[in-house]
């Protein structure tokens, strides 16, 4: 009997270290382990063992079991192994992964978050108006009268009902002081129409930013000090500022802001409109109103408005505005 054992658990062992698949394991745990096989068949051989040995043989056996159980355990495990390493055996770890693209933000956005950002740190809240507008608060509200040339119908879209896409982002001063007594200092960042002939300095729809401060003592030298501050945050200390006068219809006095600044190529660049509210712009808004908040014997204030499309050009040395619209992937993600 112990030879028998001993033979059986060799045999055993071999046959399960040989073993390569799934299948052939668990054939050969039927053959040594199963209600009919070779360990179980040699454990009913314990009947004709003397009663004195059944001990000790009832031990070799339980080893023996033992023996080809964690046999057939382990050789399970290396065969998972196995195929585990057989199913990447293809794939090179080392290679670079693929990576998500994140986008950045348009140039344009990018600008016009700094100088929103700056505006906002002087007090600024910002402003919306529809891009949709009726001639008074484009035009009339600011003090352009019919037969002033903006008005033309060559220079800016009307729809059927007389409405109009904005020719400029002023129509929001109007809309703020219909709906808001003085104080007022606000931002309206937006877009604005014209009918010009597209080409690599105009487009029919560009980015403006305008301004409004409003209130019982606001000066000059406010408006100065607010857009030179502004101006040097944005293009950097020494940022050099020229107000030329100039006329607006809806400022008095008007100016014409030049600029040179190092980020901006350092050449006089022509930049800005501004001025103090035209006191013609405050009795049409009392007019509508129907109170004198904005009587301009009591209120004063200071405009100003530029585009953002050909800052945005000048800092980021862009040479057609076309870029700035038409979603080339290799051009915007150079931002
Ligand atoms: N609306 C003017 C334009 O589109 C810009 C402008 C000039 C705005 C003077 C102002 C201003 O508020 O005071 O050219």
């Amino acid at each position: 009997m112990d030879q028998q054992i001993e033979v059986l658990r060799a045999e055993a062992l071999a046959e399960i270290g040989a073993v390569t698949d799934r299948a052939s394991l668990d054939a050969a745990r039927v053959r040594f382990l199963g209600k009919s096989g070779a360990v179980t068949s040699l454990s009913e051989g314990m009947r004709n063992v003397a009663k004195d040995d059944r001990p000790r043989f009832g031990k070799l056996l339980n080893d023996l079991r033992q023996a080809v159980s964690t046999a057939l355990e382990a050789r399970e495990i290396r065969l998972l192994e196995e195929s585990d390493a057989a199913a990447v055996s293809s794939l090179d770890l080392t290679l670079p992964g693929t990576f998500a693209q994140s986008g950045t933000l348009h140039p344009l956005t990018q600008l016009m978050n700094r100088a929103v950002m700056c505006f906002r740190r002087m007090g600024f809240a910002i402003a919306d108006g529809p891009d949709i507008e009726t001639e008074w608060h484009c035009f009339d509200a600011l003090n352009t009268p019919p037969d002033h040339p903006a008005r033309n119908e060559q220079d800016t879209f009307y729809l059927p009902d007389g409405r109009l896409l904005r020719s400029h982002t002023s129509t929001v001063q109007i809309r703020v002081m219909e709906n808001t007594p003085p104080p007022v200092r606000i931002i309206a960042p937006g877009a604005a129409y014209r009918r010009d002939e597209v080409d690599a300095t105009h487009l029919a729809q560009f980015t403006q930013m305008e301004g409004l401060y409003v209130a019982e003592d606001v000066s000059l030298a406010d408006l100065k000090g607010t857009l030179e501050f502004f101006f040097r945050e944005l293009f950097g200390p020494g940022t050099e500022l020229q107000f030329r006068p100039h006329f607006f219809p809806f400022t008095e006095p008007s100016y014409e802001i030049d600029i040179r600044a190092e980020a901006l190529g350092n050449q006089w660049m022509e930049l800005a409109g501004c001025g103090m509210v035209d006191p013609a712009v405050f009795e049409a808004v009392c007019e509508r109103r129907g109170d004198r908040v904005y009587d301009p014997e009591t209120v004063t204030g200071f405009a100003f408005g530029f585009g953002l499309d050909r800052l945005a050009m000048n800092l980021a040395k862009i040479p057609d505005i076309r870029m700035l619209v038409e979603n080339d992937l290799r051009f915007l993600k150079q931002f």
